[in-house]
């Protein structure tokens, strides 16, 4: 018997199509998020799952699906995943990092570029025709050329945005529960510093970590306050790993320059005090959002997935110890 598959939310036609070589799928192609109740009715009798970060999978759901072996992720990050219920339940689960680094990487600085040259705020002007003519002070920004960038979280993600700094000349530092190799250090011209000594020296500050309990909030009014007035922050990874209400005080009291957000404590309802905020760039966490990059992640989802139903070792285990309980 074929194995039977859900797919929770719309991926792309030749996600599907290779499924269905392997498996009998059920798609949600609707694009809706399924209700927790819905997802348990459709999981029930379920193999596999090809899910993305809008879906719990926690242990009360997979309390209720005995027959699944695969938890399949459309993303790198996978705080939505109870990892350690999958592994005592044997169940494997999977994320798709490699895929997306550059892609995200591309959109960590985009929110630099656009948050030091003021790029939202100058296209809401143009748009409402407020532009009269050219100005030797008007929209001054910051440099990027030159400054201070700091990553704090020197995975895969963090080397691709430290890799792109070395064309604006910029010196690179970085925080890193553990110190990446010397040569990598060496490659990316960088160093590892404290964090405190990151936030007090850097002109933007790129965040990088995963969410855990361990870096919620790891970004609070203490450390804001750590920064350079004119510094910049970036949230390119997982709302939590910044408190956004002492973001929002920190912007509107000047006590750094700007941000640029991707993502956000409880998304898609963000804090509205942000969108009162002008020295803010935001984005509806699209991170990864290219067609090559989304499809190619969809892609290594649906191949993690099969590898499992035919009886092999996914390329991209998070948890092995589900293979040993
Ligand atoms: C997106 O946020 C991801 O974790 O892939």
């Amino acid at each position: 018997m074929r194995p039977k598959i859900l797919v929770t939310r719309e991926v792309f036609d030749e996600t599907l199509e290779y499924l269905r070589e392997h498996c009998d799928v059920d798609a949600n192609q609707e694009d809706m998020a399924l209700a927790p109740d819905a997802l348990m009715k459709r999981l029930a009798d379920k193999e596999g799952v090809i899910c993305s970060l809008t879906d719990r999978i926690d242990a009360a759901l997979l309390e209720r699906c005995p027959k699944l072996k695969v938890v399949a992720n459309i993303a790198v990050g996978y705080n939505n995943i109870d990892v350690p219920a999958c592994s005592a339940r044997g169940i494997m689960a999977t994320n798709t990092p490699g895929v997306l680094d550059d892609s995200t990487a591309d959109l960590a600085w985009t929110l630099m570029l656009g948050a030091a040259r003021r790029i939202t705020e100058v296209e809401r002007y143009v748009r409402n025709g407020e532009w009269k003519g050219w100005r030797l002070k008007q929209w001054l920004g910051i440099d990027v050329h030159h400054a201070t960038l700091g990553i704090i979280g020197m995975g895969r993600i963090g080397q691709a945005i430290a890799r792109r700094a070395a064309g604006f000349d910029m010196r690179v530092l970085y925080h890193n529960r553990k110190r990446v190799d010397e040569e990598i250090e060496r490659k990316l011209n960088t160093r590892w510093v404290s964090l405190d000594e990151l936030l007090g020296k850097s002109d933007f500050v790129v965040l990088q970590v995963p969410y855990s309990p361990e870096t919620h909030h790891l970004i609070g009014a203490a450390q804001l306050s750590k920064m350079k007035r004119n510094a910049i922050l970036i949230n390119s990874t997982r709302g939590g790993v910044v408190d956004d209400q002492a973001l929002i005080s920190a912007l509107r009291n000047g006590t750094i320059r700007a941000a640029g957000l991707d993502v956000f404590e409880n998304e898609p309802k963000l804090n509205p005090a942000f969108l009162d905020l002008d020295n803010v760039v935001l984005a509806p966490h699209i991170g990864s959002s290219t067609e090559a990059t989304r499809c190619a992640m969809a892609m290594t989802a649906a191949k993690n997935a099969v590898a499992v139903l035919i009886g092999s070792t996914p390329p991209n285990l998070i948890n092995a110890e589900a293979i040993r309980s």
